[in-house]
């Protein structure tokens, strides 16, 4: 049985020059019926391989009948928050048009990917890869390997996009997933092939909405070499657990006899565990993938808190710049301001909501940076969520916390999140105390773009504020963030030097009460 999906679909062709560090996008957004369990279509999206400091545009047609916008899940968009594809800082694209979102990598390398932000679009698929490659000059701390693979993974429904958002706006909780996808494919059809003797890179992604999930390769170490931005120690693991909105990258040999092997992926902390399969293939295999699968982590949040504590940054390694990650010594820059952010569930009138500092966000009419920019006021208020929980219940409002740019913070995240640049502190499953610093590393942590916190547990992270703008801040449980669990961080200065902050865009949409304003002149 074909299992049909409604997928969006992307044309694109990129043209890059040479010596230009600008590479062009055409994407169209289109539906398109896609067969997990058989016929391959043009899915998931193109890859976005680029160098540090490249200048990305990507012109988007929304060929859908619905509003859509790309979210680059990771790309810091310095100075830039209007290109961050969200509805709180970017207009939606009315069917039918396009935008053409400006990127810069600026300073940035590393595994990352982009995804629909809008609606519940991102169980339809259209999400894609974004490979940062270090400047030529830059050190690596690994050979260049022979191929650089993209695998993206997440869990999966075959209800479309629109019914399981109407299961949220009816005020349910969803279903558990029908199944895994490896790169948009159902079991036993994507494969990657390899030669024997030579190593490879996996950039490998959790593209899901709901689960955590973990990764192994039949009769293979992977070696973690990056994650999202860090290069790090490089250690060899058989299984890694890969959870909501993270990356990271491996590098696997062909260092076993030439057959198939098989990749496994299943869910973590679920019961029923589901489980998907593909294969490595050598180049000159001619048997075929055989054996019991191998078998994932048995033990629950101990084994998973320990891999993530064991993933530490080379401190001797280049990161984006020559000069080694380990110069910037986070844990002695004194910190202005604790921010503890706790979880929350329950009902408001009679619907599943979700909270933060029992805050349960609700979108605005216009953008909250284009109202920022254009200084349209009732749109939202600053310090609408508290910086601790208040204990009290779950209440509706378009939440915004105020933070001032070039300060260093602490957030505590009690009970996940994805924020835009942050240090990993420590991950721990007890109540968090201000005692809990004790146990902090302040030394080696990693530094990524998002923080996974387990049951009934506490992570904690620093954070450099020296991207000025409007950043969303959100559970990368989809169902979750759809129903509120995210706010926007106001990184906010008072110059209005481009040093600190481009205007909006000259192409920028305008909608809501903003309709009608001009981008320029100022
Ligand atoms: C996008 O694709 C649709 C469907 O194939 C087509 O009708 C439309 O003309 C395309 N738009 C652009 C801008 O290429
Ligand atoms: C839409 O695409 C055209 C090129 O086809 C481009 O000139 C225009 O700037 C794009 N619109 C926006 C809002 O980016
Ligand atoms: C850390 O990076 C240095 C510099 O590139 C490299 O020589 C070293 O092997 C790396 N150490 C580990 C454990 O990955
Ligand atoms: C999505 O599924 C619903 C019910 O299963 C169906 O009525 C609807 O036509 C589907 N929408 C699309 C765009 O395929
Ligand atoms: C995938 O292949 C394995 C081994 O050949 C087999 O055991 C499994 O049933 C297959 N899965 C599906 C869904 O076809």
């Amino acid at each position: 049985m074909a299992l049909k999906q409604i997928a969006l679909l992307f044309a694109c062709f990129a043209i890059v020059a040479a010596e230009n560090p600008y590479r062009f996008f055409n994407w169209n957004i289109t539906y398109g019926t896609i067969y997990p369990l058989g016929v391959p279509q043009q899915f998931p999206g193109p890859d976005i391989y680029s160098v540090t400091n490249d200048n990305i545009i990507v012109n988007v047609f929304n060929s859908l009948d619905e509003p859509f916008l790309i979210h680059w899940n990771g790309v810091q968009n310095r100075r830039n928050s209007y290109e961050d594809g969200v509805y709180g800082t970017t207009c939606p694209i009315p069917p039918g048009k396009n935008f053409t979102y400006i990127l810069q990598m600026k300073d940035q390398i590393g595994s990352f990917f982009y995804f629909p932000s809008l609606a519940f679009h991102k169980s339809a698929g259209g999400f894609g890869s974004i490979k940062i490659l270090s400047r030529p000059l830059i050190p690596v701390p690994f050979d260049p390997p022979t191929d650089d693979f993209s695998l993206l993974i997440g869990d999966w429904y075959k209800s479309n996009h629109t019914a399981l958002k109407k299961i949220l706006d009816n005020g349910k909780k969803l279903p558990f997933p029908d199944g895994i996808l490896i790169n948009g494919r159902g079991p036993n059809v994507t494969s990657f092939t390899i030669q024997q003797g030579k190593t490879y890179r996996l950039r490998i992604c959790n593209v899901g909405l709901q689960n955590s999930l973990n990764f192994r390769i039949q009769g293979h170490k992977m070696k973690v070499v990056e994650v999202e931005g860090t290069h790090t120690m490089q250690i060899s693991y058989s299984s890694l657990d890969i959870h909501l909105g993270q990356c990271m990258s491996v590098l696997v040999t062909g260092d076993q006899p030439p057959q198939d092997y098989y990749v496994v992926v299943s869910t973590r902390f679920t019961t029923p565990v589901l489980t998907t399969t593909g294969f490595l293939r050598y180049a000159n295999s001619n048997k075929k993938a055989s054996g019991p699968l191998p078998g994932g982590p048995t033990t629950q949040i101990d084994w998973s808190l320990n891999q993530a504590r064991s993933i530490r940054t080379n401190l001797t390694a280049s990161g984006p710049r020559p000069n080694p990650q380990g110069s910037y010594h986070y844990g002695m820059i004194p910190t202005v301001r604790t921010i503890r952010l706790a979880s929350s569930a329950g009902q408001v009138n009679g619907k599943q909501r979700y909270a933060i500092n029992s805050v349960s966000f609700v979108p605005a009419d216009t953008p909250l940076k284009v109202a920022d920019f254009f200084q349209i006021s009732g749109v939202f208020r600053v310090g609408s969520i508290s910086y601790t929980p208040s204990g009290g219940g779950i209440f509706l409002d378009t939440s915004v916390m105020g933070v001032d740019y070039r300060t260093f913070i602490e957030i505590v995240f009690e009970n996940s999140e994805d924020i835009k640049e942050y240090r990993g502190a420590e991950y721990d499953t007890r109540q968090w105390t201000e005692a809990s610093r004790n146990q902090y590393n302040l030394r080696d942590a990693v530094s990524r773009s998002t923080v996974q916190v387990y049951p009934k547990s506490w992570s904690a992270i620093y954070i450099a504020l020296d991207n000025v703008g409007m950043w969303n801040l959100r559970s990368e449980y989809w169902a979750r963030q759809y129903l509120g669990q995210q706010f926007y961080l106001r990184v906010y200065t008072t110059s209005t030097s481009l040093r600190d902050e481009y205007p909006i865009p000259k192409n920028a949409l305008l909608c809501g009460r903003a309709k009608g304003r001009h981008t320029r002149p100022f």
